[in-house]
């Protein structure tokens, strides 16, 4: 088994640069199976989300060509419609992106249900709900979402969500681009990524408009040209390495960012008396002095993420007084708890309510990263605690962040993967 050990307690100092947006990538990926001809996308960050998804486009067919290590050139125009395998599919959330894609082109599907983090419950009533206003009869048989149009091509249709969700915003425009007639939805999601999926679809001849606000129409059009798009960058990315300074002190560039899409992370950091400092395409993040409290309450963009949650936890962890840490989006996104405890944090939680007593100090301990974003939230508080944390569970990590040991030293960082054999493992485990 490997894991990342963390020896606390060093300044970071230097460059990080950051990688193509995770949850742009897995939507824009797909979106690649309305496309005729070659798609030439830029900009992809390197971890393993991004490999499984390329992955299923292969496995129907699609021609997929490395042009360098941020660079794939993809060609849908021999995808044959098939099954894809559950073991694929449930490894990873996005799958349920090619249910959207290839009902808008070929008028049927059928997906496994998708994997990903458990946070909770992860309906996708939503996404179906979608399909459904645009005539599509859709039913989850086996662990499999069979989803078929009678006449072989979706029409628009209109769709108010119930609740703000990215995926089935995102999987509803997918299916909409190729569909007879404008589709509608309503209540639609705002992230970063919702805007850069529909300028991806734009950009190869798609006619959608009002992403990023939430209402969202899309006129479907008979079909999409291949072109050449550079996904945004990763804005949870930023912000873990955001929260990593403001946990470990110290000032770090943080380049090839967009300032707008951290804003809600930077207002939180300033409360907290962390400078932010925002330029062009990058900001400076600076701490030197003492973390103070304050009060954080996950929502959609443009509120708080909450895929930041577990990260800004760790550094109200170390902040003079009590804070209070709501999660609006997610039923269970504490799980992490337990770890922190472990390293001397103080935090009680009720519901989707934690209450964080800030301690003078946390000290490393092994701890287990139980998804991606608790995880990163591990490395954070790691690099702030006194002695060495090492954490297991790190696929979770690579899920989702492109190089962090490598990005994390260039900065001075103590952190490495080590090897520990299995049987060691199991000697530990009780
Ligand atoms: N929801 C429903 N029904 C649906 C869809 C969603 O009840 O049909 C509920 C969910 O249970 C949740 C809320 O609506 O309570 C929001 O869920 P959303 O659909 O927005 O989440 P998602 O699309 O499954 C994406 C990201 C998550 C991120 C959320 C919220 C991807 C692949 N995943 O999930 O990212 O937390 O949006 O911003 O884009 C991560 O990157 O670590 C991660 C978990």
């Amino acid at each position: 088994m490997t894991k990342y050990q963390v020896r606390g307690g060093v300044p970071l100092r230097g460059t990080i640069q950051i990688s193509g947006a995770k949850n742009a990538a897995v939507a824009i990926i797909p979106a690649a199976l309305l496309v005729n001809g070659p798609c030439r996308i830029e900009n992809i960050p390197q971890i393993s989300d991004v490999t499984l998804i390329l992955q299923i486009l292969q496995d129907l067919g699609a021609q997929v060509r490395t042009i360098n290590r941020t660079t794939v050139e993809i060609n849908c125009s021999g995808v044959r419609n098939r099954k894809i395998a559950h073991s694929t599919a449930r490894k990873i959330r996005a799958s349920y992106y090619i249910v959207g894609a290839l009902l808008g082109r070929f008028g049927w599907a059928e997906v496994p249900m998708p994997g990903g983090c458990d946070l909770g419950g992860r309906p996708i009533d939503q996404h179906i709900k979608g399909f459904v206003s645009m005539g599509a009869q859709v039913e989850v048989v086996n662990g499999i979402i069979k989803a078929k149009v009678p006449d072989g091509r979706l029409s628009g249709g209109q769709v108010y969500l119930d609740m703000v969700s990215v995926g089935a915003t995102m999987n509803i425009m997918l299916a909409a681009a190729l569909a007879d007639g404008m589709t509608v939805i309503e209540n639609a999601a705002k992230e970063p990524h919702i805007v850069d999926l529909a300028n991806f679809l734009n950009s190869m001849g798609a006619n959608i408009m009002g992403a990023g606000t939430d209402t969202i129409k899309i006129r479907g059009v008979d079909s999409l040209q291949g072109g050449c798009y550079s996904i945004i960058p990763d804005q949870i990315e930023a912000g873990t390495y955001m929260t990593a300074i403001a946990a470990a002190g110290g000032e770090v560039l943080i380049q090839n960012v967009i300032p707008k899409h951290l804003e809600c992370i930077t207002g939180k950091l300033r409360e907290m008396g962390v400078d932010v400092e925002e330029r062009d395409d990058s900001v400076v993040v600076r701490r030197t002095g003492p973390i103070h409290r304050t009060n954080v309450k996950t929502q959609p963009y443009p509120g708080f993420p909450t895929d930041m949650q577990p990260q800004i936890a760790a550094v109200l962890c170390l902040a003079q007084g009590t804070s209070v840490l709501t999660e609006g989006v997610w039923d269970s996104r504490y799980r992490y708890v337990d770890e922190f405890r472990r390293m001397g944090a103080q935090i009680q939680v009720d519901g989707k309510v934690a209450v964080i007593e800030g301690v003078r100090r946390l000290t490393g301990a092994p701890v287990h990263a139980c998804d991606l974003r608790a995880g990163a939230a591990m490395i954070v508080a790691g690099l702030a605690a006194e002695g060495v944390t090492s954490i297991d569970g790190i696929h979770h990590i690579e899920r989702g962040y492109e190089s962090i040991v490598e990005k994390l030293s260039a900065v001075g960082a103590d952190i490495q993967v080590v090897y520990v054999p299995d049987d060691e493992v199991n000697s530990q485990a009780g």
